[in-house]
């Protein structure tokens, strides 16, 4: 198993056969911190962004990270963007006050959503965000309700839904007129809400933006999303005689969460968006717009170990071994919600010889509680550290408290020191909110 593939990069084995990420022994963070415990490697993150800068780079001046907050968000996280320089994108009034309070720059901070309420957008207003990603005619409207009297014009980005269904098999056109983000193509929606928008007093169009999916391991879909776009950009040219400045092509690169995934690479991906908009541009005699993407889990995803602590260990002769660990569909959702599908490692038995199947179920009163339906390990016992490797996103960000199960420490490690990120929630943080009746 080739276990580098889905740990994040500075992971090693020490002489006590436990898993080390950034130079510390994770049974120790389990110890010292308690479980379960999302461990978050600095270094892989900023290796990952390191390559998203240098792969747009090599290939275009203009160019713009924006990492996709949702993927994993706190105040560290804006820190640590801010500090590389990316810019980052919310979808919620939460993940704007997050960025707030971290003190990020409010220009670098896009906000999407496709149903926005008041108060997120009086609350991005009041921080001057760089730019809002528009997604209906209603929403049109209430900007320009909202901005009327504010004196300037809100840059705005318009999301176009270019008919791209992703798959690991192929890409689908459909007219696309189900879907619940942006403007399809389909009966001339997008060209309309881009005239409305020009001819707006309050509203400045910035560019277009498209986004076909996550967890993407074919780039010819990207490959398709770019040539619907660019077709469209060339035909506001014509329509509007508008010059489409800044295109964002969202996120979506894939990882891998097995070892035997495949996902292409940020050096792929980037080649792919780059070349594809210069292609287009030139086919359609356009000029290159500012390309910008949205990646959140090829930045945060490997980045991640979460470790648990197992419990029961349950045989069923003859049909399944049952290994129940301390946390569950609470702090990692992607099993139920999609079949996402994990490795699992001891921490503190890595390299054992022989394996058996197992299946990992988490502590919810759930029969659907199951992080891993097959995993080969070393028999587990009570009190081993089990791992489950790439849970930087959608993990702790999708966390929950079902069962009353407080949400897990967040710790970041970094040259054999680790520090606390998100603390533990306690029994009492459960209760905090909760108001007597009688
Ligand atoms: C608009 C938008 N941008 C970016 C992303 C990030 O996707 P990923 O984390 O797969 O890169 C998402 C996620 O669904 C999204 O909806």
């Amino acid at each position: 198993m080739d276990l580098a593939r889905v740990l994040p990069y500075t992971a090693t084995v020490n002489n006590k056969n436990h898993l080390v990420v950034g130079g510390c022994d994770v049974v120790e963070l389990a110890q010292e911190f308690g479980t379960p415990l999302f461990v978050y490697d600095e270094e892989t993150i900023r290796e990952n962004i390191r390559r998203y800068k240098e792969a747009f780079a090599s290939r275009t001046q203009n160019f713009e990270i924006v990492y996709a907050g949702k993927a994993f968000l706190c105040q560290a996280i804006c820190q640590l963007m801010m500090k590389e320089g990316l810019s980052i994108d919310v979808s919620s009034g939460g993940e704007i006050y997050t960025a707030m309070k971290a003190n990020f720059p409010s220009e670098r901070i896009y906000f999407h959503g496709n149903n926005k309420t008041e108060e997120e957008i009086d609350l991005a207003l009041s921080y001057s965000v760089g730019g809002v990603i528009v997604d209906s005619f209603d929403e049109i409207e209430l900007l320009e309700e909202k901005v009327k009297n504010r004196g300037k014009k809100l840059p705005v980005f318009l999301r176009i839904t270019p008919g791209v269904i992703p798959s690991t098999h192929s890409f689908i056109q459909t007219g696309q007129v189900d879907s619940k983000f942006g403007f399809g193509l389909a009966g001339g929606l997008a060209l309309k809400a881009t005239q409305k928008v020009l001819e707006s007093s309050f509203l400045e169009l910035r560019g277009f933006h498209v986004h076909i999916g996550s967890q993407i391991f074919l780039l010819r879909s990207y490959a398709r999303a770019v040539e619907v776009i660019m077709g469209f950009i060339s035909e506001v040219k014509k329509e509007c005689n508008f010059v489409t400045r800044e295109l964002n092509l969202g996120g979506g690169l894939g990882i891998s969460y097995r070892t035997t995934d495949e996902p292409a690479t940020i050096e792929e991906f980037a080649e792919v968006l780059v070349e594809g908009v210069k292609r287009e541009g030139e086919k359609h005699g356009l000029e290159i717009p500012k390309i910008m993407v949205e990646p959140g889990r090829s930045i945060v995803g490997q980045a991640a170990v979460t470790i648990y602590r197992v419990g029961t260990v349950k045989e069923i002769p003859g049909i399944r071994i049952y290994v129940s660990v301390d946390g569950g569909m609470s702090d990692n959702l992607r099993p139920m919600l999609y079949g996402a599908v994990y490795e699992a490692i001891l921490a503190n038995r890595v390299e054992n010889g022989k394996k058996v199947k197992v299946t990992v179920a988490g502590k919810h009163c759930e029969s659907g509680d199951i992080l891993i339906k097959e995993a080969y390990l070393p028999m587990p016992r009570r009190g081993d550290y089990l791992c489950t490797p790439s849970t930087g996103a959608y993990g702790y960000a999708m966390a929950n408290n079902y069962n009353r199960q407080p949400r897990p420490a967040v710790v970041m490690v970094r040259d054999g020191k680790a520090r606390v990120i998100i603390e533990r929630e306690s029994f009492e943080d459960l209760v905090r909110l909760d108001r007597p009746y009688f």
